[in-house]
This record gives C-alpha cells, sequence and structure tokens, in this order.
C-alpha cells in the first residue's frame, strides 16, 4: 500500500477507533497508529488493496470488531502503580472503613485490582474488588491472575505473601483472587453501566481518560459517576486533572499531595 493510502487508511481507523472506544488519536500519535495499524496488516496477512475495504472488514462483525479494539488500546499497566497515592487513598479518605466495594475502570490484564485487593486484605478491609476494561484479550489475562516472575519487583515486600512464584510465573493467591471479579466494559456506552447503579465506594480510573477527547471524556465521567453511590470517591492517576467542565459531576478535594473527587449528591 502506498505511503499516501496508509495515510488515508489511518485516518478513517482513526475515526472507528473513537467511534468504538471513545479513545481518540491526536495528531502526535498518529505515528503510533500508523505503526499498529502496519503491524494489524501484516499480522492478519489482510490481501485488500483499499483502506475502505480493510475498514469494513473490520466493522464486518463482532469479532473482528473486537480484534480492532484489543489491537488499538493501550494496556500498559503494573502491581502497586503511583502505589503513594493508593496509600494516601487509604490512610486519608477512606480511613476507618472497615468494608469497601472498589471499582478499577480500564483495569486492562489485572494488575491494578490485584493491587487494591491486597491493600484491602492487608488494613482487614472487608468487600470486593470489580476490575473492569473494554479489552477482552486484556481481561482474559486478568481473570487468569498468572504473571510473569519478573514483576515481583513492582510488588513491596510486606505484600508478597499474598502472590506465589513458581518458576517463571507469578500467581496471585486464591484469598485476593476470590476479593476480584472482572467485567466487560465500555466507557462510552451508559448501557453497560446502568446495572451496576450506586454500586461503589471508591472508582479507580487511572490513566485511561488521557486517551479520550473532550466529549468522549464526557461521556465517560458520567456513566463513572452512575456506578459511585453519591459522595463516592473517584480517583483519576496523579497527572490527570478535571478541568471545571466536569466540576459540576464531581467535587475536586486535596489529601497531602493529591487531588481526589467526590461525586456530587
Ligand atoms: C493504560 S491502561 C491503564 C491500566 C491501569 N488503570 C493503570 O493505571 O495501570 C488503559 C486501559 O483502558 C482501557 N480502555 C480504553 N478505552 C476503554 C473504554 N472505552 N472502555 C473501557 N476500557 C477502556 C484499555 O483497554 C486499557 O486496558
Amino acid at each position: 500500500m502506498k505511503a499516501e493510502q496508509r495515510r488515508h487508511l489511518t485516518n478513517l481507523l482513526r475515526n472507528v477507533i473513537y467511534e468504538l472506544t471513545g479513545n481518540y488519536y491526536p495528531d502526535e500519535r498518529m505515528k503510533i497508529l500508523e505503526y499498529k495499524v502496519e503491524r494489524l496488516i501484516k499480522e492478519l496477512r489482510l490481501d485488500i488493496e483499499t483502506p475502505e475495504g480493510i475498514v469494513s472488514y473490520f466493522l464486518q462483525s463482532e469479532e473482528r470488531r473486537k480484534l480492532l479494539i484489543d489491537l488499538m488500546t493501550v494496556p500498559e499497566t503494573r502491581f502497586f502503580r503511583e502505589r503513594e497515592q493508593l496509600e494516601v487513598l487509604f490512610d486519608d479518605p477512606l480511613k476507618g472503613r472497615t468494608l469497601l466495594e472498589m471499582a478499577s475502570v480500564g483495569c486492562s490484564t489485572g494488575q491494578e485490582p490485584y493491587t487494591l485487593a491486597m491493600m484491602m486484605e492487608e488494613r482487614g478491609i472487608g468487600g470486593t474488588v470489580t476490575g473492569m476494561d473494554i479489552n477482552e484479550k486484556a481481561l482474559r489475562e486478568a481473570r487468569a491472575g498468572v504473571y510473569r516472575a519478573d514483576e515481583l519487583k513492582d510488588i513491596p515486600p510486606e505484600y508478597r505473601r499474598f502472590v506465589l512464584v513458581r518458576g517463571k510465573f507469578l500467581e496471585i493467591k486464591p484469598e485476593i483472587r476470590r476479593r476480584v471479579r472482572f467485567r466487560q466494559v465500555n466507557l462510552v456506552e451508559g448501557r453497560d453501566f446502568e446495572a451496576l447503579r450506586g454500586r461503589f465506594d471508591v472508582v479507580l480510573c487511572r490513566n485511561v481518560l488521557i486517551y479520550f477527547d473532550t466529549r468522549s471524556k464526557e461521556t465517560a465521567l458520567k456513566n463513572l459517576g452512575t456506578i459511585l453511590r453519591s459522595g463516592g470517591i473517584l480517583v483519576l492517576s496523579s497527572t490527570e486533572i478535571l478541568g471545571r467542565e466536569f466540576q459540576r459531576l464531581f467535587e475536586s478535594f486535596k489529601c497531602g499531595k493529591f487531588f481526589f473527587y467526590r461525586k456530587r449528591e
């Protein structure tokens, strides 16, 4: 495919991905998208000549749409990512809580919900953690609860008793797995969140909305608001700040150096 056609294909896919997932590839990330598209065509050995043909190939069935979504979302994560923010969350706004329903939306391969479950277990807090993501492949790995042994380095020594290292693999122990469940959702689909209305005390959505634009972010935040009980806490990554335009949904408050967001009544 010529360079011009490839650019056209990338532009078409940019729109499709946005419509399907709310993830928007701005101009400065187009190179990444181009690279992913190239890899995709090679991997699938697609013998389709035109950009429009390739796009309609992906839109032809639910199965192929899922494949595109799995390949185009960014699954990067790790255990105890931004640990200090999580410690502040448990030690300040959640201090004294003995029972919590927590959600990790955009949980990728599960390290974040398992981290939360370990922190709850360590503190004697009851309740469960629900990990949610759009990416089916990532959710399959999350449900398996088996990781590369070298991920042990991300787990602080006092939490390592919750995992088992067997050769090249690290397994999450049953007492933690049992507290975590997984569910497929699309942050821009309101109906995925209706059934969970008011269910959670805390919802984490870290390093996810950075890939959204203002419009899709607004839809996603409304959906996150739906599943929080009123007064519940939304946690974004410490590098993400909720703009003023979203503050009618959530009120920000600061603990130490971190901002958190409380769902308005
Ligand atoms: C970079 S990972 C963040 C993982 C974890 N929250 C963390 O901070 O380590 C972003 C995740 O958001 C998910 N995601 C992207 N768009 C989504 C959508 N529309 N609905 C649900 N999940 C989505 C991706 O599949 C990916 O697993």
